[in-house]
């Protein structure tokens, strides 16, 4: 793989060093431009669902024991293929214990190190103890420390290994981590609720639904299950990111809107073709993130950012003296995201969407979002979605074949309020309208225990995170109503096995 090194001056003004890191993909993809190259979906987590460095204590916060546990690699076949170990993390500190069913807590643990997510689903440690609830965050097959195959190389070596990396793979390895802990502990008979953030939240709503003997029910947060097909329309992401923009300000989201065409005559000057369409996707990674992290505070979740960012964002954007060019403004604007601490030396275009990477291949497989940027809700060029080109790229990365209709198939989305109304039960579908994602969500209630939960200012999960005391009102609100639905959902398990036990 190359590794190039060029530092040069980009834009103008802007001295930008772009550092080529490890871009396995790029160099194989063939210079497409990047109006007519393929637009993946946008990952939930791009590179922060990587493995954190070894200087960030993530586990400081929480107190948890670390435990291993052999898995089948498939639990569909009975193939001779080699066991892996899942590492969970468990905490039995305010736990009921059996005899009281004290209920188990379950994080589905999603496309990421599962310490990151323990980290940063605060809600779930927090109301763990009026519950006297045991906590549980399994960790998702083929990330963080969960590798089969012994190595990350190894089991990401190629379709053949990469096989076995699937939802309903991870889904089996849930149940039956649960049914083998219930088992030790003598525990068969305490309720187990799922909790689940976007990629997350998507499995912790299938796991309700699949296994309904083996959880009471599951909080399903920022989770879209219809982003496939043409469940919902495919310009929706984007049209969101680019309402979150235009709602803070029209001219911000004019500049970058007009920014694209602006960096494209730059390329016919500088015959960096390669670099612009980075830039851009570096650009546009950015945009879709801020949407998603725009929280009314400040957090580090993907990374350090002030409260409102998509707002500071634009007052940079807007804010630069007259006669500012457009690059200058947008480079201002978006070292908001990556360059809030001042302690960036160099931008590095890192965010690659494409290669080897977990996420991708899921994209490629099962998890086929389509996605189209329109032509005048989006800030973003104008694309229509293009399967086979899509297709193209899974095949060059990965040598496989998507199956876009698979999960229909196996999990339902198309009339969901028909078939979930009478077949399912206990899910709350938690999401904020800033969110991204929320599009292609679950926004009404279904059910009487089917519920949507939805907030006009919350952004992705922030249901999920640790309490702070600048949360606002309506964050306080939802987050009660969640945890009177749980409590409902496990009053009425326990009158139920007492009616079961006086019969
Ligand atoms: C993938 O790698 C494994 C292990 O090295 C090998 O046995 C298998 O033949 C490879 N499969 C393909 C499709 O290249
Ligand atoms: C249950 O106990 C067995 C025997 O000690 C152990 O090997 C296994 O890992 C335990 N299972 C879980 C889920 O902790
Ligand atoms: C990041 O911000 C600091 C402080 O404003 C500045 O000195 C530095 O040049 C910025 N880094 C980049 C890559 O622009
Ligand atoms: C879609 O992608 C395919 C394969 O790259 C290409 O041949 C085709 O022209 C594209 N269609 C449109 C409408 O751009
Ligand atoms: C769904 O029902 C819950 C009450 O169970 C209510 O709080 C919520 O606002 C409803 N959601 C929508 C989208 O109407």
């Amino acid at each position: 793989m190359a590794t190039k090194s060029e530092p040069s001056i980009l834009m103008l003004s802007l001295l930008i060093v772009v550092i080529f890191s490890s871009l396995p993909s790029l160099a194989s993809r063939p210079s497409t431009p990047p109006s007519s190259s393929s637009k993946w979906a946008p990952r939930f987590l791009g590179r922060f669902a990587k493995p954190p460095k070894q200087n960030q204590q993530h586990q400081a916060q929480y107190r948890y024991e670390t435990r291993y546990f052999s898995q089948r690699l498939d639990h569909f076949s009975f193939s001779d293929l080699p066991s892996f170990q899942q590492r969970y993390l468990i905490s039995t500190e305010h736990w009921l214990g059996p005899e009281r069913l004290g209920p188990i807590f379950f994080y589905c643990g999603n496309e990421g190190d599962i310490e990151w997510f323990a980290a940063n689903t605060g809600f779930v440690w927090e109301i763990a103890p009026r519950f006297g609830a045991m906590v549980v965050f399994p960790e998702h097959r083929y990330y963080g420390e969960s590798m089969p195959y012994a190595s990350a190389n190894e089991a990401y070596k190629n379709a053949t290994t990469l096989a076995f990396l699937t939802a309903e793979q991870a889904l089996a390895d849930f149940s039956v981590l649960i049914r083998e802990l219930k088992r030790n502990l003598s525990a068969e008979a305490c309720p187990v609720v799922l909790f689940g953030g976007s990629y997350g939240g998507m499995l912790a709503a299938w796991m309700r639904l699949k296994y309904p003997h083996i959880a009471i029910g599951a909080l399903s947060s920022s989770a879209p299950i219809l982003q496939f097909e043409d469940i919902v329309p495919p310009e929706t992401f984007y049209d969101i990111v680019s309402g979150a923009f235009k709602r803070e300000s029209t001219s911000c989201f004019d500049t970058i809107k007009e920014s694209w065409d602006v960096l494209k005559s730059e390329e016919t000057v500088d015959r960096t073709l390669k670099k612009t369409e980075d830039l851009s996707e570096w650009l546009e990674s950015a945009y879709n993130f801020l949407a998603m992290v725009n929280y009314p505070y400040s957090a580090n979740f993907m990374m350090p950012l002030p409260g409102h960012p998509i707002r500071e964002v634009c007052k940079k954007i807007d804010g630069s003296p007259e006669g500012t060019g457009t690059l200058e403004r947008i480079f201002e604007g978006v070292s908001v995201y990556y360059n809030y601490t001042g302690g960036v030396d160099c931008f590095q275009l890192d965010d690659d969407p494409h290669g080897m990477d977990g996420w991708n291949w899921q994209a490629c497989t099962e998890m086929v979002m389509p996605m189209s940027s329109s032509r005048d809700a989006s800030m973003f060029p104008t694309y229509d979605y293009n399967y086979s080109s899509f297709q193209e790229e899974c095949w060059k990365d990965f040598r496989v074949k998507p199956r876009p209709r698979w999960i229909t198939v196996e999990f339902g989305g198309h009339d969901i309020k028909t078939s979930l109304k009478k077949f399912g039960s206990n899910i709350i579908f938690s999401n904020g309208l800033l969110d991204p994602w929320s599009g292609g969500s679950v926004l009404q209630n279904l059910s009487e225990t089917i519920v949507a939960l939805v907030t006009e200012e919350g952004a992705h999960h922030i249901d999920l995170r640790a309490s702070s005391s600048e949360d606002p009102d309506w964050l306080l609100e939802q987050r009660a109503i969640e945890i009177k639905l749980i409590e409902s959902w496990i009053h009425n398990y326990y009158q139920e096995k007492k009616a079961i036990s006086n019969m």
